[in-house]
C-alpha cells in the first residue's frame, strides 16, 4: 500500500440538467483510483464558494467547465504529486491556499471539490474502507449513522420554471424502522401524488429532482395536495409522514427586499412571510421549512426563528451556504435551527465534515444535501451515513441521478447495520 499521489486528472462531463460539470480521479502510486464528480445548483446562494464555467457562449450556452478541468490536469495535478492521499486535511488545505481566493473562484470550486472527494474515495480504496467508513474517520465521529430523508414530492420555483412560489414540498417517514422502511413509505406517497396529480388534470412530468410540478396557484395548495396524496397512500398525515417545505425565498426577493409570489399574485415583506410560514405550520403537519427567508434577511429569520423555531425544524441552506463563518454568525444570533450541508457550497470534504461538527456543537441538525443538478456520484450518501449527520436530502424517488443515491443507503445499510436516525432527530418535531 503507497497511498502517494501518482496522478490526477478530470474530463468535462454532463450532470442530470445536461449541463457540464468536472470529474476527476486520482490515482495513487499503489495503482488505487478514485473518482468522483461534482453536482451543481439552480437556486445557489450567492456566499457559495465559486463554480467556474467557461462563459464561451458557443459552447453549451457558456456553462462549459473546460477551464477547471484544465485548473485539475495542470496546476492541481502539480500540487498533488507525491502527496500522501491519506493526509485528506493536508491535501485540502493545499488546495485552498493554492487557489489563494476566498471563495476558490481562480481555481473554481468544481476543481476543488472533484479533487477533494476523489481524494477520499482513493485512500478508502487503497485502505480496503468503504466510502462512509473513511468519511466516518476524518470526521472523528462514533460510529456511522443511517440518516432519516426528506424528500421531494411536490416542486416548483427555479427546479420547475417558477410553476409553484416555493421550491419544494416534501414527504419526511415519521414511522419508518429503517432507511428501506422509509425509501418505501416515500415511494407509496410519490406514487399517490402522481395519481392525484392524473386525476385532476394536473402535469405529471418531472421536476428538476424528480418530483411533480403540479403548477399550483399557492402554497396552501400545495400543502393541501401533499395530505391528499400521503392518505391516498394510506398513510395518516402528521402520524406516518411530516411535511418539509423549502421556500428558496432568495429567488423570490426583489430588489427592495421583499418577497413576490407570483403565482399568488402578493407581494410580503418578512413579517408577513413570517406569517404565513405559522399559517402553514398551525393548519399542516409541517416539520420543518427551509430558507424561509432571504440570504441576508438576518433581522427577518431572527424573528422568524423566535416565532417557530420551538415548533419546527428552520434550517439555512443559501442563508449559510455550508460555510463557517455564516453558520457562526446564526449560531451567534440565534439564527435557525439547522444547517443544510452542500459540499460543493463550501470547497473541500474536511471543510465540509467541519461544517457539520461545527452545527453539531452547537445542537443544529445538519441535513446532508445533493444539488438540483446532479450526477451518478453517490458520494453526499457515504457522507451523510460516514458524519452520522442525521438526515439525508437528495431528491424524489425517479431518475438515476437521485435514486441511485437512496440505493447507495440500501447497500450501506445492508453492509455496516448502522443504527437508523429516525425521526427522534427533529428538532421539536410537531406532532397533530
Ligand atoms: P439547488 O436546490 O441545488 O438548486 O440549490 C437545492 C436546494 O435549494 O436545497
Ligand atoms: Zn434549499
Amino acid at each position: 500500500m503507497n497511498t502517494r499521489v501518482r496522478g490526477v486528472r478530470a474530463r468535462q462531463i454532463l450532470d442530470s440538467r445536461g449541463r457540464p460539470t468536472v470529474e476527476a480521479d486520482v490515482e495513487l502510486v499503489d495503482g488505487n483510483v478514485g473518482r468522483a464528480s461534482v453536482p451543481s445548483g439552480a437556486s445557489a446562494g450567492s456566499a457559495e464558494a465559486h463554480e467556474l464555467r467557461d462563459a464561451d457562449p458557443a459552447v453549451y450556452e457558456g456553462l462549459g467547465v473546460l477551464q477547471a478541468v484544465a485548473n485539475v490536469n495542470g496546476e492541481i495535478a502539480k500540487a498533488l504529486s507525491a502527496r500522501d492521499a491519506l493526509a485528506q486535511r493536508e491535501i485540502d488545505a493545499l488546495l485552498i491556499d493554492l487557489d489563494g481566493t476566498p471563495r476558490l473562484s481562480r481555481l473554481g470550486a468544481n476543481a476543488v471539490l472533484a479533487v477533494s472527494l476523489a481524494t477520499a474515495r482513493a485512500a478508502a480504496a487503497s485502505r480496503h474502507q468503504a466510502l462512509y467508513e473513511r468519511i466516518g474517520e476524518l470526521a472523528g465521529v462514533d460510529g456511522p449513522a443511517m440518516p432519516l430523508p426528506m424528500v421531494n414530492i411536490l416542486s416548483g420555483g427555479l427546479h420547475a420554471s417558477r410553476g409553484m412560489d416555493a421550491q419544494d414540498f416534501l414527504a419526511i417517514p415519521a414511522r419508518a424502522a429503517s432507511i428501506a422502511d422509509a425509501v418505501h413509505t416515500i415511494a407509496r406517497v410519490r406514487a399517490a401524488a402522481s395519481d392525484e396529480a392524473q386525476d385532476r388534470g394536473l402535469p405529471t412530468l418531472l421536476a428538476d429532482e424528480g418530483g411533480l410540478s403540479p403548477g399550483l396557484e399557492s402554497g396552501r395548495a400545495a400543502l393541501q395536495m401533499m395530505l391528499r396524496s400521503i392518505e391516498r397512500a394510506g398513510l395518516r398525515p402528521g402520524e406516518d409522514v411530516l411535511i418539509a417545505i423549502d421556500v428558496a425565498a432568495t429567488s423570490l426577493q426583489q430588489p427592495d427586499g421583499r418577497y413576490r409570489l407570483a403565482r399568488e399574485g402578493r407581494v410580503l415583506d418578512g413579517d408577513e412571510m413570517i406569517e404565513m410560514m405559522a399559517g402553514w405550520v398551525r393548519d399542516f403537519p409541517v416539520a420543518s421549512i427551509e430558507d424561509g427567508l432571504g440570504e441576508d434577511d438576518w433581522d427577518a429569520w431572527r424573528r422568524l426563528t423566535s416565532r417557530l423555531g420551538g415548533a419546527v425544524q428552520l434550517v439555512g441552506d443559501d442563508l449559510f451556504t455550508t460555510h463557517p463563518k455564516r453558520l457562526a454568525r446564526g449560531l451567534r444570533e440565534s439564527v435557525a435551527n439547522g444547517v443544510l450541508v452542500k459540499a460543493n457550497q463550501n470547497g473541500t470534504l474536511t471543510g465540509t465534515i467541519d461544517l457539520i461538527a461545527q452545527a453539531r456543537t452547537a445542537g443544529y441538525t445538519t441535513i446532508v444535501s445533493a444539488r438540483s443538478g446532479e450526477t451518478e456520484d453517490t458520494f453526499v450518501a457515504d457522507l451523510a451515513v460516514g458524519t452520522a449527520a442525521g438526515q439525508i436530502k437528495i431528491g424524489s424517488l425517479r431518475t438515476s441521478s437521485t435514486v441511485s443515491k437512496y440505493n447507495q443507503l440500501l447497500r450501506i445499510d445492508e453492509a455496516c447495520g448502522a443504527p437508523y436516525a429516525g425521526v427522534a432527530i427533529l428538532t421539536g418535531r410537531k406532532s397533530r
